[in-house]
């Protein structure tokens, strides 16, 4: 595993003590099989622009939300730049269409991202993009870290899953509540 920034020298004391090597954005790219794309939802296109060439072909998840600018409305949504019938993740794969995008990891804290430990069992992770073989490849990872996976589709599905950030995040800005993650729940197997 490696981490990836514009300026991989501030990240050398996170190397030296996570043993994770550090570089740029393109070294990291083209050194990974599974490419994990998680930068500020407003430059995600730009940074994904910067890799174009190292992720075709490969595997990307996306961990983006398309974040506005600006408090949370009524105390507790955070404002997003794109409109209910669309989302980053499909203008990602437009913009990137040789890469094979897959939406993952974006509604829920980085600190519950990697086994997660809550009551009620495994969380629920919900995955969308076109590529049916990569969300397999994530649903994989997710699996060995922890998470039970929803698939909801297409791209087009991350128009479903990017607002599960403003659920996960409305309890943290009205009662500093962050310690939560979404469940699917079904009748039990007869
Ligand atoms: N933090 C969480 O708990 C969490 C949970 C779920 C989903 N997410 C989503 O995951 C993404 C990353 O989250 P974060 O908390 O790390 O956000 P962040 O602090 O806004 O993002 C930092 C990253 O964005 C990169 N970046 C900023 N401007 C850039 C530009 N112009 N071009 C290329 N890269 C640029 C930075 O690269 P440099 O190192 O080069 O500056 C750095 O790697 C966000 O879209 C967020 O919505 C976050």
């Amino acid at each position: 595993m490696r981490i990836g920034s514009r300026d991989p020298n501030k990240l050398a004391e996170y190397a030296k003590t996570s043993g994770v090597k550090a570089g740029t954005f393109e070294e990291v790219a083209a050194f990974g099989d599974v490419i994990v794309l998680s930068v500020k939802g407003k430059r995600a296109i730009e940074a994904a622009s910067m890799i174009s060439k190292q992720i075709a072909g490969k595997v990307v998840i996306d961990t983006n939300n398309p974040i506005a600018d600006g408090p949370p409305v009524g105390g507790s949504i955070v404002p997003f730049f794109t409109g209910p019938n669309d989302s980053l993740l499909e203008r990602l794969q437009a913009a990137e269409p040789k890469a094979r995008f897959v939406k993952a990891w974006s509604c829920v804290g980085a600190h519950l991202m990697i086994d997660p430990k809550l009551e009620g069992g495994r969380p629920t992770m919900f995955i969308a993009g076109d590529d049916d073989a990569a969300k397999k490849d994530v649903a994989a990872i997710l699996d060995g870290v922890g998470w039970e996976t929803e698939d909801i589709g297409k791209a087009a599905g991350a128009r479903a899953i990017e607002p599960l950030c403003q659920l996960w995040c409305a309890p943290g800005f009205l009662r500093n509540d962050w310690a939560h993650a979404l469940k699917v729940i079904r009748p039990a197997k007869k």
